[in-house]
């Protein structure tokens, strides 16, 4: 039959399209980004190094809490935001979770050296005359390090997240979302949709990094999922030269991240997906009617 042809045709043109032509390009306009990778290499060689908690307590009052917060720990916040902002260009994250947020090797090579850990040496060094407003520990031992990170991970496995007790399942989860973007991005970037502003004023951290960091509503949108999960892994990959640190998520924070990214700014993305199918079976009902209806109008003539 002839409309069979005719359908036959345009069916195979518009898979070759889809399914052939239209992801070459894509490919060949933007390559896919390389995958995140959790295996941060272990640049003081602490893997084999078992941390002793107790040691690392006593390492972390001596030199961390002068600078950041461990609330759950009662180590209190030092000054005001507002003034942490204007001594080190962008507010010290409480580390109540860096334990449970930071991958191991990540959390260890940051404290050996922050500078090389999140990829930003062109940011700050000599030649730019900017420091890192954390000093790095390349005096401690990979022991001590250890000692610190056990530690970070012993007060990090204690944190619940801060709910009602009548919260059900769902809320829980979102809060731990919120809680993990609050820690990991929320001292640089606000999320206005949620109502959150980032702990340092945006002209103070741009001055201090060189870039404004971006308000991350609607980032789920305009960037999709696939590039965050590579972007916040290792920005340096996707846009060379960038202020954004790398931020060494275990990968099950990242997954946080994104999702509450995702909750905030793509709300409606469970509905649409849900009525995709329904259109798809809407669109096959007319079109056995609008077939049935040719048969009978043109049944005489045939
Ligand atoms: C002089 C103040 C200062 C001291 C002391 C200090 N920090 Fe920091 N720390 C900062 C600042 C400021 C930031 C945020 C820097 C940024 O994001 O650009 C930071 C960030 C961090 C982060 C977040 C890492 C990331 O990738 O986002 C961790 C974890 C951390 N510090 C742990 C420590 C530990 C552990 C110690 C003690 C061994 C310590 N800090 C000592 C100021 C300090
Ligand atoms: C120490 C501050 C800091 C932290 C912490 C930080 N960022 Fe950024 N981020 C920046 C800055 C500055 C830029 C702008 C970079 C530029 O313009 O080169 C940026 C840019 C971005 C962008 C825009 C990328 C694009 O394609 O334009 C995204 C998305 C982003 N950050 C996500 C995150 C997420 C998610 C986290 C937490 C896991 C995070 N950032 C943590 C400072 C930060």
């Amino acid at each position: 039959m002839k409309e069979m042809r005719i359908l036959a045709t345009i069916t195979a043109l518009v898979l070759i399209t889809y399914y052939g032509i239209e992801p070459y390009a894509h490919h060949i306009m933007h390559p896919e980004p390389a995958p995140a990778d959790y295996k941060f290499s272990d640049l003081k060689n602490v893997k084999k190094v078992k941390g002793n908690a107790v040691n690392g307590k006593t390492l972390v009052e001596a030199n961390c809490v002068a600078c950041h917060s461990i609330e759950s720990a009662g180590f209190a916040k030092m000054m005001p935001d507002a003034d942490a902002a204007a001594s080190y260009g962008v507010v010290p994250p409480d580390l109540s979770t860096a334990g449970k947020i930071y991958e191991t090797n990540y959390l260890a090579n940051f404290i050996y050296d922050p500078v090389v850990a999140t990829h930003l040496s062109h940011k700050y060094s000599a030649e730019s005359g900017k420091t890192y407003p954390m000093p790095a520990y390349n005096w401690m031992s990979s022991q001590e390090i250890m000692d610190i990170v056990a530690y970070l991970q012993q007060v990090a496995a204690t944190v619940k997240v801060d709910v009602a007790d009548e919260a059900s399942i769902e809320e829980q989860l979102k809060a731990q979302h919120r809680d993990t973007f609050v820690n990991a991005c929320g001292r640089c970037h606000s999320m206005a949709y949620a109502g959150w502003s980032a702990l340092t004023p945006s002209d103070v951290l741009k001055e201090h990094m060189g870039a404004a960091a971006p308000d991350l509503s609607q980032y789920i949108k305009s960037r999709g999922e696939h590039y965050l999960h590579s972007f916040i892994n290792d920005p340096q990959n996707l846009l060379h030269g960038t202020s954004m640190p790398r931020v060494g998520l275990t990968e099950e924070a990242q997954e946080d991240v994104i999702t509450y990214m995702e909750e905030i700014g793509d709300s409606k993305k469970a509905d649409r997906e849900s009525l995709g199918w329904k259109v798809m079976l809407y669109m096959l009902v007319f079109a056995l009617l609008a077939l049935a209806w040719k048969k009978e109008i043109w049944k005489e003539v045939h």
